[in-house]
């Protein structure tokens, strides 16, 4: 069966990884409420493959509307679930709706599954699930800390929601990915990163300043205990991300899976501070970037990064873009919406 649904398939991971599968040969069904994304994404997905993919507007926390989606795709072989609320400041003034819908959508998804014999579900973790680690890198096995933000809470119980209701016999193989920082856009520059009002992130927040949009980028802290001062972040090209996810899709379809719920770490391996952030993305564009050190943010680690030793062994995928290029990408992106 090669045919697959994608949640949260016009966002912005969602959309590179929905490319990556046409290319891979996967016939695609997307669903999404477009509540964080634009529909024309679906037609920038056709320029880029050639493929205009299904696409269902339904909210993945409608129990009877998503029902009528397994109805009318049968013989669906896998779901990668990205459709969720992402912003961690966001959660922690509106944890009820962040709860609601990262919860509920994973629920109706895993009562629906076994009805319509979809065995397999990837799930989108974060590397926010082990808030500021003892030891560095992280493994699989660092133990998860208490999450800092509703939304992070989110990604804990669904993680565990998956894990419980394998355990107690669901029919269904899951692989839970805990991403490190997503960043870059497709070389095209057909798809990226959409971010509505004032970007939270940093690299959408440099790409903006480079444009002119802001007026300078502010640095939160040089005074963490790092070697130039600022925090430490894995920053993972989408692309690659995206493929990691195909890789995921096929292991399972082939069976190959080695335990009932499977969880991988997807970074580079490299930590990576702010000011180098600024200092590579100027030197791969050209382009100056104005900036202040400013106050530490509120709730930040110091610093996180990946140990990737078991995605690159045991799933056999490997983060390739240089941090150059990815910036690049982002920039190129960044031009198209001005
Ligand atoms: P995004 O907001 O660009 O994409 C999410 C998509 O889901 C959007 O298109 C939105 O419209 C849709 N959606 C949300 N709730 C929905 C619902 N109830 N029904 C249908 N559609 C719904 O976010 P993204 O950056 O692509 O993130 C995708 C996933 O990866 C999320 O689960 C996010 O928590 C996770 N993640 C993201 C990052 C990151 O930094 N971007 C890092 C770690 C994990
Ligand atoms: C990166 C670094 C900031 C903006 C968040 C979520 C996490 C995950 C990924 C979903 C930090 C610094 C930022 C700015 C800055 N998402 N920064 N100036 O905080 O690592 O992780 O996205 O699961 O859950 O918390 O990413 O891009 O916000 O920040 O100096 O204007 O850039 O302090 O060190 P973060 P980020």
């Amino acid at each position: 069966m090669k045919k697959i649904l994608v949640t949260g398939g016009t966002g912005y991971i969602g959309s590179h990884t929905v490319v990556e599968a046409q290319q891979a040969g996967y016939e695609v069904v997307i669903v999404d409420n477009l509540c964080n994304s634009q529909v024309g994404v679906i037609e920038r997905i056709q320029q880029i493959t050639g493929i205009r993919p299904a696409f269902e507007q339904v909210d993945c926390t409608d129990m009877a509307a998503m029902e009528e989606v397994f109805k009318k795709h049968p013989q669906i072989g896998a779901v990668i679930h990205f459709a969720a609320f992402k912003a961690v400041g966001e959660s922690v003034q509106k944890p009820l709706q962040y709860y609601h819908n990262n919860l509920r959508s994973l629920w109706v998804l895993l009562t629906l599954l076994p009805k319509y014999e979809v065995g397999n579900l990837v799930f989108s973790s974060s590397c926010t699930v082990y808030g500021q680690p003892d030891h560095l890198p992280v493994t699989e096995q660092t133990p998860r800390k208490p999450a800092e933000s509703p939304y992070g809470n989110t990604k804990q119980i669904c993680e565990d929601i998956i894990t419980d209701a394998v355990r107690a016999g669901i029919p269904v193989q899951g692989i839970l990915l805990r991403y490190f920082n997503p960043i870059g856009s497709h070389p095209s520059a057909k798809i990226g990163e959409l971010p509505i009002g004032t970007p939270q992130n940093l690299v959408p927040f440099v790409t903006q300043t480079a444009a002119g949009i802001r007026p300078q980028l502010r640095i939160f802290g040089n005074d963490y205990n790092t070697p130039d001062g600022s925090c430490i972040r894995d920053y993972i090209n989408v692309v690659d991300l995206a493929k990691a996810h195909i890789v995921a899709v096929d292991r399972m379809l082939k069976k190959q899976c080695k335990k009932p719920v499977e969880v991988f770490n997807l970074g580079t391996g490299k930590g990576v501070s702010v000011l180098e952030i600024v200092r590579t993305f100027e030197r791969a564009t050209g382009v100056k970037l104005p900036y202040e050190i400013v106050e530490r943010r509120a709730g930040d680690i110091e610093q996180i990064w990946a140990d990737t030793t078991f995605a690159n062994t045991e799933l056999g995928w490997q983060a390739h873009e240089t941090l150059e290029d990815t910036l690049s990408s982002a920039w190129k992106w960044q031009q198209t919406l001005q």
